[in-house]
């Protein structure tokens, strides 16, 4: 069988800002077509700069990118960008149409659709956006939720092959990270590749397998979610807190009650629990 060849290849990238700072260091990372994977780290730690460099709104000054096994060197951020889509932490950074559906329909603009097909589709997305309501708003006067999610629908009505949000729950409430968990799970059943920068612990540890930890401009750990969460030298390194499964499976060891040694999900301390008061039950 041939060996898959990783999506995006990442060889010794550096990045060096113009005005010294060095925000990325020896960069190596690869990811496989269709993986979501979360990118942690403190603040500074290099993690926007590195997701800048993947449609080429900056270049490494060291090292290379390959996508699709292609070097991204010389491919301009026009046509980077039809196959990678970013969304970014600030939502105003990336919107700046007169309406919200001028917005959707300036950004189907490079890819050569028929007016009728860009409105089909303009329709489409502010529809499954639940947008329609503020078509002739302009952005400005959106909510910070909706105009986040028109960022999102402004990137995702091209069909990137990739797409890659910094930060997406920041400041989101629960009812808009639970559509954008159900966004994600959609795109990910149509084989999208999607990276996410986040903060948000409980939301890493549940929905995303694989975590890449920075720090500094390094890549200081890269696995499963569920070690690199669980790891507290890391977890110390990377000013992040452990998951509230972890502290409670800590809480519950100091009390010398049995613990089984693999409590990882909330469904293993459910079960920890419940068999836990049965037993306790059944002795009195
Ligand atoms: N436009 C810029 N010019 C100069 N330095 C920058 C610029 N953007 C970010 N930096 C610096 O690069 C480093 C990494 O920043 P960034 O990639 O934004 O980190 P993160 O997203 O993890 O918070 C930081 O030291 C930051 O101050
Ligand atoms: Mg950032």
């Amino acid at each position: 069988m041939m060996k898959e060849i990783p999506l995006i290849m990442m060889k010794e990238i550096g990045y060096e800002y113009p005005n010294g700072t060095v925000a990325l260091k020896s960069i190596n990372l690869n990811v496989f077509k269709g993986k979501l994977v979360g990118i942690m780290g403190k603040n500074g730690a290099g993690k926007t700069s590195l997701i800048r460099t993947l449609n080429g709104l900056i270049r490494p000054t060291h090292g290379s990118i390959y996508i699709e096994n292609e070097n991204i060197k010389t491919k301009s951020i026009a046509n980077l960008s039809k196959k990678v889509g970013i969304i970014f932490q600030n939502p105003f950074h990336q919107l700046f149409a007169n309406s919200v559906e001028e917005e959707i329909k300036f950004s189907l603009k490079s890819l050569n659709l028929s007016k009728e097909e860009v409105q089909t589709k303009t329709d489409q997305i502010l529809c499954e956006f639940n947008l329609e309501k503020y078509k002739t708003r302009s952005p400005l006067n959106l909510s910070g939720g909706e105009s986040k999610k028109l960022a999102v629908a402004s990137i995702i009505c091209r069909d990137p092959e990739i797409l890659v949000f910094d930060e997406p729950t920041l400041g989101q409430d629960a009812r808009e990270i639970e559509f954008f968990i159900s966004l994600i799970n959609r795109e990910r059943k149509k084989g999208k590749t999607i990276i996410i920068i986040t903060h948000n612990i409980e939301f890493a540890y549940e929905y995303i397998p694989r975590t890449i930890l920075m720090a500094d401009g390094h890549i200081i750990a890269d696995g499963p979610t569920n070690q690199i969460l669980n790891n507290e030298f890391l977890i110390e390194q990377s000013s992040l807190i452990l998951p509230q499964i972890r502290q409670l499976y800590l809480a519950i060891q100091k009390l010398d009650l049995e613990l089984q040694t693999d409590i990882i999900s909330k469904n293993d301390m459910t079960n920890y629990l419940r068999n836990l008061i049965k037993n306790q039950s059944s002795k009195i």
